[in-house]
C-alpha cells in the first residue's frame, strides 16, 4: 500500500490496491475551490445584495467546510456509495423475519403514477373517488385473506398495527365495563408484541412454549383468568413453526371472555393455505412492507394494517371508508373509535403497491407465493442440517432457526458466521434472534428465490460450517473483502454521527476531529489479507 497524501499540492487521499471497491474521500473532503456541478444562464436581471433584503441574523457568511465540486464527482461518488450497499436487488437476502423478498417493479411504477403521487391529501372526497376505491378494495382483499370482517389500512408500521390492536381490545373491554390488566405473551412472540402489552397498559404475563416450539394450550389453561385482556400470538411465530394448537387455545382465552390477537407480520408463509380468522383469531395486523411488495428494513415507509372481527369494528380508528352506491367516503362519525392513529391515509404509497401486487397475482398467485415461501425454507433446512444444529428439527413454515452450537467447539460463534458470509458476497441471515434459542441464525429464503440462488447459498453455509472446523480464524477475521471490517455495532448504534463536521487537519493528512471512528475504512491490502490465511 502506498499512502499518497498529496499530488501536485492537492490531497488525493490514500492510493490502494482495492480494486472495485475503491477506497475514496468523504464527499466533504473532495473538490476544488471553485469548482461547480451546474451551470446556469446569465443573469436576465439587474443583481441585488441580498443583505438588503434579509436580516442580518438569517445570513451566513460561509458554508463551512461544504464542498465544492462537479457533476461528475458528484454522480461518481452518489452511484460508488449505491454500489457498496447490498439490497434485494443486488442478491439473497436470506435476513429471517424480514421477508426481504424481490419486490415487482412495475408496483413502484404504479405507485408513482401522477394520479396517485400528486393528489393532494385534502383533496375533497368527491375528487378522490379512484383512492378511496383502491383502499375499500384493499380492505375487501385484507379481509378476504385472513377471514376477518372489517380492516383499517392507517398504522404505519407492524408494531403500530399491534397498538391500534390492543387499544381496540381495550376499548372494547371498557364498554364491557371490564378493567382487565394482564396479556399473555409466549417466549415466541416477536419482541413488539412484549412492548405493545405494555405501552397498552397491560402487565405481561410470558408463557414457556413446548419441546415442539409452540404454545402448549394446558399452559394458557393455566395462566387464564378473568383478569387477562388478551393473548398475543405470533403466527407463524418467531422460530418459524406454525401455532398448531391455535384454535384450542382461542377457545380457552374466548371461554374467560379475553381476546386472541395474532401478530401476522409473518403472512407470506400462510396466504390462501389458512385464514387466521377460522382459528379464532379476533384482531390481527399485517406488515404489507413484507409480504406485500414493499421490502421490510429498508428504512421507508411501510404499512401495518389491522384486520378485526366483527365485536371490535365499532372501535377501528377513524374516518372509515364506506362505500355507499357507486361513490366512496370517509365517515367520522365513529362514537365508539379509539380515534386517529395516523394522518390523512396512512402511507399510501405502500398501500398502492399492496393493491396491485394482490391484483396481479391473484388468489391462486398468493397461495403459489407462500407455498413456494414454505418449500424454499424446507429445502435450505434439510440441506442445511446436520452441518449447522437444528434446534427444532420439524418441517418449518418460511423460514427455520439454526444455531452455532456445533461451531461453538472451534470457538467459532454465530457472529463469525455471519460476518464470513459477507466475504462470500451474501447478506448474513437475522442473528441471536429468536432470544429463546441460544446463537440462532434464522433463514428466510422466500419465494422470490430461484433453486440455482439457494443452492449456491446453502453450499456456500457449507463451505462455512466447513472452514469453522479447518480454520476458524478465517471466521473470526471475517469479513476481510468488505470496505468496512467488523464494526463496534454497540458504538455505532448508540452514538450514532449523524453530523458530518470538518476535518482539521483534513483526513489524508492524519486523524481529524471530524472522521467517524467506527466507520473507518479498513479495507485490507492484499499482504494483510495473505498474512492473516498463512498464521492460521
Ligand atoms: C413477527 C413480527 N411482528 C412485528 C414486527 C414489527 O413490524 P415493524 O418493524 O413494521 O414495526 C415484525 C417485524 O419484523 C415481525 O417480524
Amino acid at each position: 500500500m502506498r499512502a499518497l497524501h498529496r499530488c501536485c499540492g492537492v490531497v488525493v487521499g490514500k492510493i490502494r490496491d482495492t480494486g472495485l471497491l475503491q477506497d475514496e474521500l468523504l464527499i466533504f473532503e473532495q473538490g476544488g475551490k471553485g469548482r461547480k456541478g451546474y451551470s446556469l444562464p446569465r443573469w436576465d436581471v439587474e443583481e441585488v445584495e441580498v443583505q438588503n433584503f434579509l436580516p442580518p441574523g438569517l445570513l451566513r457568511k460561509e458554508l463551512k467546510g461544504f464542498p465544492q465540486l462537479s457533476e461528475v464527482d458528484v454522480v461518481r461518488h452518489f452511484t460508488r456509495l449505491s454500489q457498496w450497499n447490498y439490497g434485494v436487488d443486488s442478491g439473497l437476502y436470506p435476513l429471517g423475519s424480514c421477508t426481504m423478498k424481490y419486490n415487482p417493479k412495475v408496483n413502484e411504477e404504479i405507485a408513482r403514477m401522477g394520479g396517485f403521487s400528486k393528489i393532494h391529501p385534502c383533496t375533497p372526497e368527491e375528487l378522490s373517488q379512484g383512492i378511496l376505491k383502491l383502499m375499500f378494495e384493499l380492505q375487501g382483499f385484507l379481509a378476504e385473506i385472513t377471514g376477518m370482517d372489517h380492516v383499517t389500512l392507517q398504522p404505519a408500521a407492524g408494531a403500530h398495527g399491534e397498538l391500534t390492536g390492543m387499544m381496540m381490545v381495550r376499548a372494547c373491554l371498557q364498554a364491557r365495563g371490564e378493567k382487565r390488566k394482564k396479556v399473555l405473551v409466549p417466549d415466541t412472540a416477536h419482541g413488539t408484541n412484549c412492548s405493545t402489552s405494555s405501552i397498552a397498559s397491560y402487565q405481561m404475563i410470558e408463557i414457556k412454549s413446548n419441546e415442539n416450539g409452540v404454545i402448549p394450550p394446558e399452559k394458557v389453561n393455566e395462566l387464564m383468568d378473568e383478569e387477562v385482556a388478551a393473548i398475543m400470538v405470533t403466527n407463524p411465530n418467531t422460530l418459524g413453526l406454525f401455532e398448531e394448537h391455535l384454535d384450542k387455545i382461542a377457545e380457552i382465552v374466548h371461554g374467560k371472555g379475553g381476546f386472541v390477537y395474532c401478530d401476522g407480520a409473518n403472512l407470506n408463509a400462510l396466504m390462501g393455505m389458512v385464514k387466521l380468522g377460522d382459528l379464532g383469531v379476533d384482531v390481527v395486523h399485517i406488515n404489507l412492507h413484507k409480504t406485500f411488495s414493499t421490502p421490510h428494513g429498508g428504512g421507508g415507509p411501510g404499512a401495518g394494517p389491522v384486520a378485526v372481527k366483527k365485536e371490535l369494528s365499532p372501535y377501528l380508528p377513524i374516518p372509515v371508508i364506506e362505500k355507499q352506491g357507486d361513490s366512496y367516503r370517509l365517515n367520522d362519525d365513529q362514537p365508539h373509535s379509539i380515534g386517529k392513529v395516523k394522518t390523512f391515509y396512512g402511507n399510501f404509497g405502500v398501500l398502492i403497491k399492496a393493491y396491485a401486487y394482490i391484483l396481479s397475482m391473484g388468489a391462486e398467485g398468493l397461495k403459489k407465493a407462500s407455498e413456494m415461501a414454505v418449500l424454499n425454507a424446507n429445502y435450505l433446512m434439510k440441506r442445511l442440517k446436520g452441518h449447522y444444529h437444528l434446534p427444532y428439527d420439524r418441517p418449518c413454515m418460511h423460514e427455520c432457526v439454526f444455531t452455532d452450537r456445533i461451531q461453538e467447539r472451534y470457538h467459532v460463534s454465530t457472529l463469525d458466521i455471519a460476518k464470513r458470509l459477507i466475504d462470500y458476497g451474501f447478506h448474513p441471515p437475522t442473528i441471536y434472534f429468536p432470544l429463546v434459542v441460544k446463537g440462532a441464525l434464522m433463514m428466510e429464503p422466500t419465494e422470490t428465490e430461484s433453486k440455482e440462488s439457494i443452492d449456491r447459498f446453502i453450499e456456500t453455509m457449507i463451505i462455512v460450517a466447513e472452514e469453522a472446523e479447518e480454520d476458524p480464524d478465517l471466521l473470526r477475521q471475517a469479513p476481510q473483502k468488505v470496505k468496512v471490517r467488523r464494526l463496534d455495532e454497540v458504538l455505532a448504534a448508540r452514538k450514532p454521527k449523524l453530523k458530518w463536521t470538518a476535518p482539521s487537519p483534513r483526513r489524508g493528512e492524519g486523524q481529524g476531529e471530524g472522521e467517524t471512528p467506527n466507520v473507518k475504512s479498513q479495507i485490507p491490502n492484499n499482504d494483510q489479507l495473505s498474512n492473516s490465511k498463512s498464521e492460521n
